[in-house]
């Protein structure tokens, strides 16, 4: 038997990890380079120094350090801003960017999540409609709208696969560019060594939606679209269907405001609105998560009775090109979970399923990129003109109340435009027919719609 490169080993065991190798007799050829180049590239002092900073938990600071994100921009028309970002559209300086690396297990869906099918009336899925609206805001402004689709191992390929069987939903295949996520390793919390799904297979997940800013510069894509003369992102998440991608409005702040990224704002419901709130801590831009805000703070108010903390995370963001080209070289920090991690034990050889957490698991997460900025521009939207996500099986944020926000932001503009619709209709408009209220208003309307209509 090939015995494993002796550099490896002692690499392994100057860090403890050198358990990562215990079923090398178990592999084949293939198996084993691959567990080589697999440990090859994974940074065991970054591993070491994260296990060892377990306990230094990301405390949210103390109420008085927080304070409301002020500036917010209304919800409001802007003609100048819209220009303005309409001409960068024309000048051909903006990509759009949608993070796709989860599956939607949590939906019982084994699948990509942007493969469900979420069109209240066709069915259509989650990818076509964005690339519907990708296409259709190309098209108006007469130059393409680079799509970069980010997905992770779990994701790929079955994504590209889709994309393929459905020709790009009409888009030039040259411009959607197609990016994998990383991974990290998940440590075993009372050791701090990694853990190996089965022999020769270290247990990996996701680096979280901050990997990313790492997979666009390492596979080369921030440098070819900043050479294409690509100057502003568009961000957004796959499992929102409303999403205004490329609004120009939104991108016209950004730029006069020569921000280095921008964000959408939705008002958050209540006190206890499942979303990420943007902050200022300490002075300097930042997120807490809804779970970590403390309810002291959350449920605080303004003289006028609105939330003083109220400014909610619907993931829509803009980031200036040149200000990711820098950012990406720090890094952004991870945040740390511990899970239950189903493992093979290589003293035992059994698989490990354990009762309680057992593992450390490391994302980053994009927001983390706010603090750096110097120049920040928020503006607020409306949820049900903008943010309808598919998170659950039932209940909030599922199928039905997703379907149910699409069908009646479609009836709101064609009632604008005098159709009548019955309450509570099945109603779907096509990206490709309209973007936004005004192309109902211009167009040839019946009187009424039914239930189950699609234009
Ligand atoms: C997230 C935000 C929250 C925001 C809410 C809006 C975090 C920690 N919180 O919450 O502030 O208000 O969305 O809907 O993100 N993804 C990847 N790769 C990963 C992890 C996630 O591509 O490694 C993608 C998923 O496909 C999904 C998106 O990121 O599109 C959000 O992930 P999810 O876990 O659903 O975030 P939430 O906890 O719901």
């Amino acid at each position: 038997m090939t015995p494993p490169p002796a550099e490896l080993v002692a690499h392994l065991e100057d860090h403890g990890q050198h358990h990562a190798l215990a079923g090398w007799s178990l592999l084949d050829p293939a198996e084993r380079v691959q567990l080589i180049e697999e440990l090859m590239a994974l940074d065991f002092a970054q591993l070491a120094q994260l296990y060892r900073d377990r306990e230094a938990t990301y405390a949210v600071p103390e109420p008085h350090r927080i304070d409301p994100l002020p500036g917010v921009r209304p919800d409001e028309p802007d003609a100048e801003a819209k220009s303005v970002g309409e001409k960068a559209l024309e000048r051909g300086e903006v990509a759009a960017l949608v993070v796709a690396g989860g599956l939607g297990s949590r939906l019982g869906f084994e699948h990509p999540k942007g493969l469900f099918p979420i069109g209240p009336v066709t069915g259509k899925s989650l990818f076509q409609f964005h690339a519907e609206k990708v296409l259709a805001r190309s098209r108006r402004h007469g130059k393409p709208i680079p799509f970069l689709v980010m997905t992770s191992h779990a994701t790929h390929a079955e994504t590209v696969y889709f994309f393929e069987k459905h020709n790009f939903f009409g888009l030039a295949r040259e411009t959607v560019h197609f990016f994998q996520q990383g991974t990290m390793p998940a440590l075993d919390l009372a050791t701090g060594r990694v853990l190996l799904e089965h022999p020769g297979r270290l247990f990996a997940g996701p680096d979280g939606h901050g990997g990313t800013l790492t997979a666009l510069a390492k596979s080369g894509l921030l440098a070819r679209l900043a050479d294409s003369g690509i100057r502003h992102i568009f961000y957004w998440q796959v499992d929102n269907p409303l999403v205004k991608i490329a609004d120009p409005t939104f991108l016209g702040h950004h730029i006069r405001d020569r921000a280095d990224v921008s964000s959408k704002v939705i008002p958050k419901d209540g006190p206890h609105d499942k979303l990420g709130n943007f902050v200022l801590i300490d002075g300097k831009l930042a997120m807490i998560e809804y779970s970590d805000l403390p309810d002291e703070l959350a449920r605080s108010t303004e003289p006028d009775g609105r939330l003083r903390i109220r400014a909610g995370n619907p993931a829509i963001h803009v980031f200036d090109v040149g200000f990711l080209s820098r950012v990406t070289e720090a890094g952004l920090p991870f945040h740390l979970a511990r899970k239950k991690v189903p493992h093979w034990d290589h003293a035992t050889g059994d698989i490990v399923n354990p009762a309680k957490e057992n593992a450390l698991k490391f994302e980053r997460f994009i927001f983390d990129v706010l603090p750096l900025a110097e120049r920040y521009a928020a503006v607020e939207t409306a949820r049900h003109e903008e943010f309808a996500p598919l998170k659950n099986a039932s209940g909030a944020d599922s199928e039905a109340t997703v379907k149910r926000a699409m069908s009646d932001l479609a009836a709101s503009w064609l009632k604008a435009a005098g159709v009548r619709v019955k309450d509570g209709a099945a109603i779907e408009l096509s990206p490709l027919t309209a973007l936004e209220p005004d192309d109902v208003a211009g167009m040839k309307l019946p009187g009424e719609v039914a239930d189950g209509t699609v234009l």
